[in-house]
């Protein structure tokens, strides 16, 4: 009896630990502790598909993705048992939890049938896993600190015949993120107090505590994940697999992170991302807000902004909205908001496209290029993601915040999240983003029509340099992609060489207000530290025109929302210049009395 059931469990383990090379021998192969069978030698194993086109991992681009209406919840049967772990290997490569055979089931999420789940197992970097970091799939080029794989058999299927069906195995996969200072989950508490016990190859124990899947999986929001066609991530690297990869991360204790390679001593247990090779990733329709679901004007959708608050997930009925009009008589000055420290804010090679979201214009920033903002009273660092505008038309000022109730003609937002946190984490955190927002109006010289270009001989005077902050060759070059982008959701690459500081010119970065606020589209989550700076970048009529000209999107700006009971900073003025607000609005009649005097 013990004898067939000791039996029984080493065939479980040896069939079930598919994704751990089993197939192969786990001498066979490795990551980092041999060099003839790294990854990059794979494909000559006999037999192994590792060197054919369609393999695993991939980095996801998640502008690439298309929507998959028919990706829909999944059904998951057994994930809250805790009797379904059975034991926790160290197979030589990773760590393997087994489950007993069909307790835990899925279905749905756009899979043909049945799937029991075999096993789930992990890929990890090192313990400094800030820098090293071991997630297998990347998101837009950033790798997760760590990844889990639930794997998962089509029920009619034998571990025989699967590997022959291109959806034989469906893989279930979930970042893993580090969590400071929070609460540790017990479940994984538990789960990786086993680890000192497995710290040699073929090492077993037992899993009698009541631990479950959903214990691991904690509040990931299951309805939103991509899917793609893809392989297994260890020799044989056989292409049968219908690859899941839900969007939002597990947050796990960083010390428990770390536990993974202190005790069993593999680090960087990951297979370097593959060439899709033309294949499409796809996305659930609950992870998607509609592009067209809501917008600025009605003669666009329904969903206008006063309605926005009933799209689903909206916050935008909250009590902290922006935009807001900053009345600069209830501002107060604090001495805390310093300069900003802007990093790679001079780099020409930062900006990957430009991208007609179907609201607006936005230029995303290439993955990992570490353009930064701190300082300037912020609580941490922020990396830049993308910046976009808000405009209004032809005759009318469309910024989103007002001042003393003025609109400026345009308004650039530089969305930024902080450092430490994902996206979808930033986002239900209230200091998650930073946004720095500027405003943007006319060139005194163009506004005067024809006298623009040449401008007037000033003796030797110093005409405030308000005359152009910016670059212009750099907002010319800029404007020269919207006639680009005339497909929704379509990047265009970015191939000019333009920096963020090139579009800002010489614009005083140093004079500001801050407040805590929401972002200014659906979901509205209130989620930014706002930086609305005080004097506004100057650039070309002509140039601001093209804005609603070529993309046909007229007054893109939400309307001023309460300020409730928020405090509204302001950085104390600098002695010796009035209040820089103040001087863009004056510079008008000083301009004309100085042409006047000159001419
Ligand atoms: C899982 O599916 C199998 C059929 O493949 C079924 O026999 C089993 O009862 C299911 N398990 C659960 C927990 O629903
Ligand atoms: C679903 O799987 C079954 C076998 O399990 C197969 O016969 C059928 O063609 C599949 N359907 C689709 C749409 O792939
Ligand atoms: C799986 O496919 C391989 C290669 O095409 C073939 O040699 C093998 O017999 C197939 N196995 C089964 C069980 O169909
Ligand atoms: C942390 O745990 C304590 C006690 O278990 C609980 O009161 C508290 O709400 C938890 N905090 C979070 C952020 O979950
Ligand atoms: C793990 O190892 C410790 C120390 O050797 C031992 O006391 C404990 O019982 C082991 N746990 C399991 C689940 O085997
Ligand atoms: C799908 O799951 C999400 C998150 O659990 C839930 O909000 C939504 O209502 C579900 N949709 C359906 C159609 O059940
Ligand atoms: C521009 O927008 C304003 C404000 O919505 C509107 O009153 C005006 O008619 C628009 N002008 C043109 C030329 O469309
Ligand atoms: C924003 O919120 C944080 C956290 O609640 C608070 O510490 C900070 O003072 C707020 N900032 C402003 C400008 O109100
Ligand atoms: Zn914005």
């Amino acid at each position: 009896m013990g004898c067939f059931l000791l039996l029984k469990m080493r065939l479980s383990v040896v069939l079930l630990s598919l994704c751990a090379a089993t197939l192969v021998g786990s001498s066979d192969w490795c990551y980092n502790t041999c060099l003839e069978h790294s990854p990059s030698h794979w494909n000559e194993i006999p037999g192994s598909s590792c060197g054919e086109n369609h393999q695993s991992p991939i980095d996801i681009q998640t502008s690439s993705v298309e929507t998959d209406p028919n990706l829909l919840n999944f059904t998951f049967e057994g994930f809250d048992s805790t009797q379904a772990i059975k034991s926790i290997t160290n197979n030589g490569h990773t760590v393997t939890c087994e489950i007993g055979e069909k307790l835990v089931n899925v279905s749905g999420g756009g899979l043909n049938g049945t799937y029991n789940v075999l096993q789930f197992h992990f890929h990890w970097g090192k313990a400094d896993y800030v820098h090293h970091p071991g997630s297998e799939h990347t998101v837009d080029g950033n790798r997760y600190p760590m990844e889990m794989h639930i794997v998962t058999m089509k029920d009619d299927l034998s571990p025989d015949t699967a590997a022959n069906h291109t959806d034989g195995y469906a893989v279930l996969g979930f970042f893993i993120n580090a969590a400071e200072g929070q609460n540790k989950s017990e479940t994984w508490t538990t789960l990786t107090s086993f680890l000192p016990n497995i710290t040699e190859t073929d090492q077993t124990v037992n899993v009698d505590q009541s631990i479950s899947i959903n214990g691991l999986i904690g509040n990931v929001d299951l309805s939103k994940y991509y899917r793609y066609m893809g392989s297994l991530t260890t020799p044989s690297c056989s292409e049968a697999v219908v690859w899941t990869l839900f969007h939002e991360p597990i947050s796990v204790d960083s010390t428990l992170i770390q536990m993974f390679p202190l005790t069993t001593r593999f680090v960087d247990i990951y297979r370097p991302t593959q060439d899709l090779n033309g294949r499409q990733v796809y996305t659930s329709p609950s992870s998607v807000h509609q592009s067209h679901s809501w917008c600025y004007e009605e003669h666009h959708c329904a969903t206008i902004p006063t309605l926005w608050s009933s799209l689903p997930d909206s916050k935008c009925d909250g009590e902290n909205q922006s935009p807001i009009n900053i009345e600069t008589s209830k501002t107060s000055e604090d001495e805390s908001l310093g300069a900003f420290t802007f990093h790679n804010f001079d780099n020409k090679q930062v900006i990957e496209s430009v991208i007609n979201t179907g609201h607006s214009v936005q230029c995303n920033l290439k993955a990992n290029s570490e353009v930064e903002v701190s300082d300037g009273g912020l609580p941490g660092v922020y990396t830049v993601l993308q910046f976009h505008f808000h405009w209004g038309n032809e005759t009318s000022d469309g910024s989103e915040h007002l001042v003393d109730s003025k609109r400026f003609a345009m308004e650039m937002h530089i969305v930024c999240v902080k450092k430490s946190m994902d996206t979808s984490e930033a986002l239900a955190h209230s200091d998650g983003l930073a946004v720095l927002g500027f405003f943007i109006e006319a060139t005194q010289a163009s506004k005067s029509g024809t006298s623009s270009e040449t401008s007037p001989d000033t003796g030797g005077m110093t005409i405030p340099s308000t005359s152009s902050t910016s670059d212009l060759e750099a907002w010319k070059n800029l404007a020269s992609y919207l006639d680009q982008i005339k497909t929704i959701n379509t990047p265009v690459q970015f191939i000019s060489e333009i920096s963020i500081d090139d579009l800002l010119g010489n614009v005083d970065r140093h004079s500001y207000f801050r407040y805590n606020g929401s972002l200014t589209t659906p979901s509205c989550n209130e989620a930014v530290v706002w930086t609305v700076f005080k004097e506004s970048i100057k650039v070309d009529h002509e140039l601001m025109a093209k804005f609603p000209s070529s993309t046909g999107y007229e007054n893109i700006y939400r309307p001023e929302q309460s300020v409730h009971s928020r405090t509204i900073l302001s950085t104390k003025a600098t002695t010796g210049s009035s209040p820089p607000v103040k001087a863009a609005g004056l510079f008008c009649p000083l301009l004309v009395f100085v042409w006047a005097l000159l001419h």
